[in-house]
């Protein structure tokens, strides 16, 4: 595995591959790399010639200042795991090569409605950082294929509009959501949960669970109703929002076709979110 700290590394190694006609499967990620990344990464290989991961803390998406220096950084363990699982390229880059006239952001708004709903809503800013970060990071790497995690559902909505929108010729691929034993949403941020915050944790997909269990049997906001009521025992657990949607817009609709039920919470101090497709 080769590690590139600076573009200039980054380009080199990458203008190599791609002389050989080497196939760039990209896998951009933020560390503290779990299973689901790993996954990612396993996915990439199996399409590609040249897996590239990039570790890169985003400045620009966190809107809340505490949740920047407190995100989880692992780097020794993340470089570990990334060479087992056959990685190709790593890109740690600085602050500085990513922002070198500061961290300004775009406006990811140009992308649709899709960016102002749920967590466009609930982290004002959030998608514009990604919007930023992603436009920057396809740009150096010029990857054919990228990887992301069904996890951030509407995350990869917004790669599929930027895709779209900047006319790249990138092929989008979604990774299924990994899941611990118990359930919960594999995330960099659940280590941050105390025991008692973990085990409320798990009640999140029931009550996913719940919806999709019984989904087309009882009403759309029937099942959201009694699954909230379930959560909210919880007293760790505050609801952020809980919504069943159509899959490509995010816009609540009468009858639902292709539909994805999402969720965000704060247990404890720490935000998680999760969501299941609508059979
Ligand atoms: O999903 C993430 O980890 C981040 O939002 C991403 C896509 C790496 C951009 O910083």
């Amino acid at each position: 595995m080769i590690l590139c700290k600076t573009i200039s590394d980054l380009t080199k190694v990458l203008s190599a591959k791609k002389a050989f006609n080497q196939t760039i499967g990209f896998v951009p990620t933020m560390g503290a790399l779990h299973a689901g990344h790993l996954s990612l990464v396993k996915q990439a290989k199996q399409k590609s010639t040249c897996v590239v991961c990039s570790i890169f803390v985003n400045p620009t998406q966190f809107n809340q200042q505490s949740d920047l220096v407190n995100y989880p950084k692992t780097i020794d363990i993340d470089l570990k795991l990334l060479a087992e699982s056959e990685c190709d390229v790593v890109f740690i880059p600085s602050t500085d090569e990513i922002y070198p006239t500061g961290l300004q952001k775009m406006d990811a708004s140009v992308l649709g409605s899709l960016t102002t709903v749920f967590e466009g809503a609930f982290r004002p800013g959030h998608f514009d950082g990604v919007y930023t970060v992603l436009t920057r990071l396809f740009d150096l790497v010029e990857p054919n294929l990228v990887y992301f995690g069904q996890k951030d559902f509407q995350q990869c909505l917004l790669v599929q509009k930027l895709i779209e929108f900047q006319q790249l010729p990138i092929t989008f691929c979604m990774g299924d959501i990994v899941r611990e034993k118990d359930g919960l949403a594999m995330s960099s941020r659940n280590i941050r949960l105390n025991s008692a915050e973990r085990k409320a944790a798990t009640e999140i997909y029931k009550a996913l669970s719940l919806i999709k269990d019984n989904w087309h049997k009882s009403a759309a906001s029937e099942l959201i109703a009694i699954a909230k009521n379930q959560l909210e025992l919880q007293q760790l657990i505050q609801i952020e929002y809980l919504n069943c949607v159509d899959a490509n817009t995010l816009q609540v609709a009468e009858d639902i076709k292709n539909g994805v039920c999402l969720i965000a919470v704060n247990c404890g101090n720490t935000r998680l979110i999760d969501n299941v497709l609508l059979p």
